[in-house]
């Protein structure tokens, strides 16, 4: 199977699947069930050929082994990953899964953040965070050479291939300048091709569960709004903005918090709408800390952080040019126009 051939099979196998991966698997017309089944066996024999050495005691269905077994198996040879334990949680971007780290990473478990092929294909509402951002390679240097940026440009199958490898040079990236600079956030460990290696937070038993789902008194909820907002400024000294902050996107365990998933993250200044960005991210947290008895004034927080680092206050965007899909965005620039 050409490379072409292959990307194209896993795009259709993530569309086909989608519904079974994020809920539970619901009815399937037959002439659906047939197709799968083709698919399917055209990716027994592509696992089969990946498969190697490289064996994981999770079980993954058909189509996600083939998938998970070529997007690590470069690293197979690393000693980064010894095994892949289990499904942590599939994403509406990625799937993470819990690994046993190989010799050469300085923890027991690992997480690995796996993207998905219909993430990598169809970057949902990039362009409003990729501007003011310069593109990034594997190595999370610059992309600067001129036909590098010409095919990003011209959306060529190439340029689509570094857009989708920038996207996740900015999560791993970013994870690395926050890790130096002592944020909560996972360290990370490596960069594949549609992969993140980084800290696991969690036990054997249970992985963190995220901020949304966990109750907190009041004491500590002060404690780790404060600690968060921390966090915030600490990404803004950095110049970022981590752009879908929520309490979806944190993780809590041992009364600390760990946020994640950082590959929309904008520049405060570069960026036409950054300001609105960085309000959205506030406010939402400030919504989550709202319902455990801490409320703050999430307008007022924004501007006195955004301002005592030097940004100015500019005129809010409109939420289609945010994200058009979430009625939170929409209700919250209402809330705004409306003063
Ligand atoms: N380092 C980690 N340790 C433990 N669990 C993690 C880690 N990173 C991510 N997770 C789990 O995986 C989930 C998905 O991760 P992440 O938010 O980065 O991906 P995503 O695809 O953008 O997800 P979503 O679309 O749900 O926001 C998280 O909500 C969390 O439950
Ligand atoms: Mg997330």
């Amino acid at each position: 199977m050409s490379k072409n051939q292959l990307s194209k099979l896993y795009e259709e196998l993530d569309e086909a699947y989608a519904d079974d991966i994020v809920s539970a698997p619901g009815r399937t017309s037959k002439k659906r069930q047939s197709k799968r089944s083709e698919m399917d066996a055209q990716l027994f024999v592509r696992a089969q050929e990946v498969a190697g050495e490289f064996k994981f005691t999770y079980k993954a269905a058909r189509f996600e082994e083939a998938w998970l077994l070529d997007s690590l198996n470069e690293i197979a040879g690393q000693q980064l990953i010894l095994d892949v334990l289990r499904k942590i949680k599939a994403g509406k971007e990625a799937s993470v899964y819990l690994c046993r780290s190989g010799s050469s990473i300085d923890a027991r478990l690992l997480a690995a953040k796996v993207y998905r092929p219909r993430t990598l294909r169809n970057l949902k509402n990039d362009a409003i965070y990729r501007t003011g951002r310069t593109d990034l390679s594997e190595d999370g240097t610059a992309l600067f050479r001129e036909a590098d940026v010409n095919a990003i440009i011209k959306r060529t199958k190439y340029g689509e291939e570094l857009r989708h490898t920038s996207w996740i040079a900015y999560e791993f990236k970013t994870l690395e300048i926050l890790r130096s600079a002592g944020a909560d956030v996972p360290k990370p460990y490596a960069m594949l091709k549609n992969s993140i290696l980084m800290e696991y937070v969690g036990d054997d038993g249970m992985s963190a569960p995220t901020l949304n789902s966990v109750s907190l008194d009041r004491d500590e909820a002060r404690q780790l709004f404060d600690r968060i907002i921390l966090n915030v400024d600490l990404l803004l000294q950095n110049e970022r903005i981590h752009g879908d902050l929520s309490a979806y996107n944190i993780l809590y365990w041992d009364g600390d918090i760990t946020l994640i998933d950082f590959p929309q993250v904008v520049h405060p200044e570069l960026n036409p709408s950054a300001w609105t960005i960085f309000h959205r991210d506030i406010t939402r947290i400030c919504q989550y800390f709202a319902s455990q008895g801490v409320k703050r004034d999430a307008r007022k927080l924004a501007a006195d952080l955004w301002t005592s680092r030097g940004h100015k206050i500019a005129k809010e965007v409109h939420p289609s040019r945010l994200n058009a899909e979430d009625p939170n965005d929409r209700k919250l620039w209402e809330r705004q126009k409306m003063g």
